[in-house]
């Protein structure tokens, strides 16, 4: 199936899942380019997003907007959405069981883009892929899963709170660019990920490797 007819179709089966949960918030459900490098992931929508249907629309969406034309890209080039599809009352965090209902979901619209690049924003994004890293640690680092790049990022809603956190995403933001150019060469790197924690046997990678495979 195209792409196009086959997001369609992916969004038209989240609408009719009447098994998950937030049911009582308008589905936000991604936009951008479909054939694009990369996919930026958030963690759930807010109020503005719920209003309009649309992922990253607030205040958070503004930075995240100046941060594209920033590197020299425009909003329409890039595919924006989240885990959480819906939006949780109050703009509570989404719980473990509404990240696990919305995953497979998240997993397809993954797999029909076939980003290079998946770029997670915040903390829950991060762990959603990568389980073991830490937002300010690891933030601005290029991991591998598969044929993915992931590159998590701070949220832009934690960098309009505080001067480090924005220079720390600027700064990051600035290298995609350069990560697309070397994605034939990241993507080849022997480790899953390039910058590994430790040094995993060879158990450990064919677990992670199985782990891996549940998500993307
Ligand atoms: N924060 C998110 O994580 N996603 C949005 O779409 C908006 C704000």
């Amino acid at each position: 199936m195209e792409k196009q007819a086959a997001l369609l179709d992916l969004e038209k089966r989240i609408v009719e899942d009447k098994n998950l949960p937030l049911r009582e918030g308008n589905l936000v459900f991604g936009e951008g380019n479909i054939n694009c490098d990369v996919m930026f992931i958030g963690e759930a929508p807010g109020f503005h997003e719920d209003q309009l249907k649309r992922p990253f629309v607030g205040r958070a969406g503004q930075l995240l907007d100046k941060l594209i034309i920033m590197v020299g890209w425009k909003r329409e080039d890039v595919y924006i959405t989240n885990i959480v599809k819906r939006r949780p009352p109050e703009n509570r965090d989404p719980l473990p069981e509404e990240i696990e209902a919305y995953k497979p979901y998240l997993k397809e619209q993954i797999r029909i883009i076939n980003p290079k690049i998946i770029a997670p924003l915040g903390r829950f994004s991060m762990n959603y892929f990568l389980p073991d890293a830490k937002i300010s640690r690891d933030q601005g680092k290029v991991f591998r899963i598969k044929d993915k790049l992931i590159v998590p990022l701070f949220h832009p809603a934690a960098a309009l709170r505080g001067t480090g956190t924005l220079e720390a995403l600027k700064g990051s933001f600035k290298k995609l660019p350069a990560i697309i150019k070397r994605y034939d060469a990241l993507v080849a790197a022997p480790h899953i990920h390039e910058e590994p924690h430790k040094e995993l046997s060879k158990e450990q990678n064919k677990e992670l490797e199985q782990e891996q495979e549940r998500l993307l």
